[in-house]
């Protein structure tokens, strides 16, 4: 069975829809084999999105990553990472309300890069991610 990593990102958790979001991944199937709540340091934040270190973005998204707490999860089902990232939407929460209304970005983001959550978007992302955000003990 696959495994993805999700993270409600500060301004979905801000807005109280970390509830919402969970509950969605449980109506579509997913397991949840962990998951916690924290707020990244700047380094940690970083590390986590380092494939973007040289985009035009990547202090912008570093800045709002480190902004408020996050809510991680590991999520597991079929085909999870592609299922997961359907579930998401498109990264720009506007474009997502134009061809998937009814994905978690369409309902709790605002634009592209305040966009309400994260998943990984490779198996090989997923292998990266998983282990930078929680250790063994922390997944059941
Ligand atoms: P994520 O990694 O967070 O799941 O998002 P994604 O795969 O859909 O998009 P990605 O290209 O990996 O970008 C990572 C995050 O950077 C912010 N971003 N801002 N202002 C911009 O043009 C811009 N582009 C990307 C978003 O928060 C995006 O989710
Ligand atoms: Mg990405």
């Amino acid at each position: 069975m696959e495994r993805t990593l999700v993270i409600v990102k500060p301004d979905a958790f801000e807005k109280g829809a970390t509830g919402k979001i969970v509950d969605r991944f449980l109506s579509e199937g997913f397991k949840v084999r962990a998951m916690k709540l924290f707020r990244f340091t700047r380094e940690q934040a970083e590390g986590f999105y380092a494939v973007h270190r040289e985009r035009s973005f990547f202090k912008e998204l570093v800045e709002f990553m480190t902004s408020g707490p996050v809510v991680a999860m590991v999520l597991e089902g079929e085909n999870a990472v592609r299922r997961v990232r359907e579930i998401i939407g498109p990264t720009d929460s506007e474009e997502a309300r134009r061809v998937a209304p009814s994905s978690i970005r369409a309902l709790f983001g605002t634009d592209k890069g305040k966009n309400a959550v994260h998943a990984s978007d490779s198996t090989e992302s997923a292998s990266y991610e998983i282990p930078f955000i929680f250790s063994q003990l922390e997944i059941v």
